[in-house]
């Protein structure tokens, strides 16, 4: 057999498999199991079966940490590495608690499969999400992604979410924890703050919002008393208590409504989130969120990481660094990115 014939397999191989990886499931390896270290605190819930079964409705004392993803097929391979990430970097990884979001229309038995194949000791709770909701109210922006249904999700944790989980952990899919996720989930939700994410106050705000939001009186008062910064919402620390009891989702969602009458911003999920929390979030240090690692909008440029240290990659922006890497043209930075891949490569052939 000459050896071209054999080669021209292959790519055919490869070509097919990039080719139906939205249409057929993706085969994931097993993560290792991450053990608590010898001080971590007990999360069994008071309401406990003795055997050590988890409490139906998922909830644990405060020692738990709750993290919220969502999961969609596109961004798929992100999260398999986000939850990679926040389990090797944490020095309590069995007090790690994980609640991901998937539309309603996704099939929740195969994403629970996939999970728990690669992460068979994790705790973890789908919660389909009825994107039509969502879908009514999401304007056009400038880039298609952004009008994902799933991408509003984190408007509507609070509902989705038990009612005995105080505090969440938002993470976006296509970001990778380098630190100890029980830091990021300690920050002090100070001055009755419902959120905590890191601002960026020398970003120019007004780029956010459009002319037509600037020159009407009513609108721009909205930041008339508060020293809004920008910030990003890939990574928030959320108090869910207030969230509820401020009832946060109907403000968000009146803004979307505002927004589809009148175009008073351009980008999509953000906007709002903006409109009703810049100015009133606790802080948080930038190492947790160096964003942007996914390039521009435009032309996808590369991008270099922000002064200062690092705790948290994460590729927002229009380049994934998978589809970078699957295309061979990868930027630098996607490097860092590649270790948490839990992809089984379908043309790397076992022997
Ligand atoms: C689970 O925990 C919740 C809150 O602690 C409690 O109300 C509920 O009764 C528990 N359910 C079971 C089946 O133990
Ligand atoms: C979900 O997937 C499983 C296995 O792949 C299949 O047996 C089941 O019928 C699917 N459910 C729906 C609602 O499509
Ligand atoms: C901020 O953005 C607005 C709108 O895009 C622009 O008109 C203004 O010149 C910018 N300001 C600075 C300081 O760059």
């Amino acid at each position: 057999m000459p050896s071209s014939f054999a080669l021209s397999t292959i790519f055919i191989t490869i070509i097919i498999s990039i080719a139906v990886t939205n249409a057929t499931p993706l085969h994931f390896r097993e993560a290792p199991k991450f053990y608590n270290s010898a001080n971590c605190p007990s999360i069994t819930s008071p309401s406990s079966p003795a055997d050590g079964t988890t409490n139906s409705t998922f909830c644990f004392n405060s020692n738990a940490i709750n993290v919220a993803m969502t999961l969609d097929a596109a961004y798929l391979r992100g999260s398999m590495a986000a939850i990679l990430s926040v389990l090797q970097h944490s020095s309590c990884p069995e007090n790690i608690i994980f609640h991901f979001v998937a539309s309603s229309s996704a099939n929740s038995s195969d994403l629970h499969r996939t999970i728990s194949t690669s992460f068979p000791y994790l705790q973890f709770k789908i919660y389909p999400f009825d994107d039509s909701a969502a879908a009514g109210l999401i304007s056009t922006s400038i880039r298609a992604a952004l009008d994902c249904p799933l991408n509003y999700a984190r408007n509507y944790l609070a509902d989705l979410i038990p009612s005995c989980i105080r505090k969440i952990v938002y993470l976006d899919s296509d970001l990778v924890l380098v630190d100890d996720i029980a830091k990021l989930a300690a920050t002090p939700l100070t001055n009755d703050a419902v959120l905590a994410a890191p601002e960026y106050c020398n970003a120019n705000f007004t780029s956010y919002f459009t002319p037509t939001f600037w020159s009407n009186p009513s609108l721009s008062l909205t930041f008339a008393d508060r020293k809004a910064c920008y910030f990003n919402t890939g990574v928030m620390v959320i108090d869910l208590e207030r969230w509820r009891a401020g009832d946060y989702t109907t403000k968000i969602v009146e803004w979307m409504e505002l927004q589809k009458r009148m175009r008073i911003y351009e980008l999509g999920s953000l906007p709002p989130f903006l409109l009703v929390f810049a100015g009133n979030i606790a802080p948080v240090d930038h190492r947790w969120n160096q964003h942007g690692l996914g390039g521009d909008n435009f032309r996808g440029l590369c991008r270099d990481l922000h002064p200062g240290p690092v705790s948290l990659l994460h590729w927002s922006g229009k380049g994934k660094p998978w589809a970078r890497l699957d295309a061979n043209r990868p930027c630098p930075l996607d490097a860092l990115w590649a270790p948490y891949d839990l992809l089984r490569t379908p043309y790397i052939l076992d022997s």
